[in-house]
């Protein structure tokens, strides 16, 4: 028995959502193969496309699986994994959670489905821990259920699936550097002002509020981030001239894509979404920074 499998991309934080908004990109992602073999345990016997270990307990795929086979105290079921990586890590468009979701998924679905998808989400987290020190489903909650995801709570873990407005798109540009989310997260402040966290959290909750009443104009009031975004965005080039031209094509809103370099924008339509690719395209040519683009409609 096999699956072969789609692993989704996904934009983690959506500006003001650190930690706990992220959103899933249909579009792009990695895919894998899944067979069910006889001898007991998880191997991943090929990785294509990236230099990434296969010891299982040092790849998040294979941490993610041994935590739902300890869960379920399976010692029996054997299987294989092959992972085609077409997101690079260090990305910023969850490269670890397409992984470690997929893997989950897939073996979820050969053991004829112990588990729901939010039940995937707690396993996949291991491998979150063990790409950025940090168990974080910001990634790994869109990439399993789809659309938007909100994480109330890690610990207990208490997910809701949003609702994802009808003409939303997302486009996403990723300069060809790496940016380790480990580092990323070391650079950000412990502390903040009670006056920055009031705006943050009006935005969230504003923006939160946008995606169910389908209020484009509230959406884009609410795509800002002051507390992580003025942190991050030196390590990206041409940053600030990147938003501005995304905001002057027709962009509803952009930011750093997870914990970078990757640079969102929304937009509402289809034709915008390739108007804001033009302009993220045009500011990269100019200063001589190659980059893979992509367009995504959320679901
Ligand atoms: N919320 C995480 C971070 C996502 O920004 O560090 C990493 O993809």
């Amino acid at each position: 028995k096999e699956i072969k499998l789609f692993c989704p991309g996904t934009i983690a934080n959506v500006s003001c959502g650190f930690d706990v908004l992220g959103l899933c990109l249909d579009t792009t992602g990695d895919e894998m193969i899944i067979r069910k073999v006889d001898t007991p345990g998880v191997k991943i016997t090929k990785i294509v496309g990236q230099d990434l270990p296969l010891a299982t307990e040092k790849n998040v795929a294979g941490v993610a699986v041994l935590a739902m086979l300890e869960k379920l105290n399976n010692t029996t079921d054997g299987f294989e994994i092959e992972i085609y990586k077409n997101i690079k890590p260090g990305s910023g468009i969850g490269s670890s959670a397409a992984s470690s979701t997929g893997a989950v998924y897939g073996v979820n679905e050969l053991l004829g489905k112990p588990f729901n998808n939010h039940d995937l989400i707690e396993f996949a987290m291991k491998g979150e821990e063990l790409a950025s020190g940090v168990p974080h489903a910001d990634n790994v909650a869109p990439a399993l259920l789809g659309g938007f995801t909100l994480v109330r709570s890690t610990t207990p873990l208490d997910v809701i699936k949003l609702n994802t407005p009808s003409l939303l798109y997302a486009t996403v540009i990723h300069p060809q550097i790496e940016v380790k989310t480990a580092d990323a997260r070391q650079i950000l402040k412990s502390k903040l002002r009670l006056k920055t966290a009031i705006t943050q959290w009006g935005n969230i909750g504003a923006l939160v509020s946008a995606l169910y009443t389908e209020d484009y104009d509230l959406l884009s009031r609410s795509l800002h981030d002051e507390i992580v975004e003025p942190i991050r965005s030196i390590l990206i080039p041409a940053f600030d001239k990147v938003k501005e031209e995304c905001k002057n094509a027709g962009a509803l809103g952009s930011g750093i894509s997870g914990s970078g370099p990757s640079i969102f924008a929304l937009s509402k339509g289809e034709e915008t979404a390739h108007k804001v690719a033009e302009a993220m395209k045009a500011v990269y040519d100019k200063v001589g920074v190659s980059y893979d683009i992509h367009i995504s409609k959320i679901n």
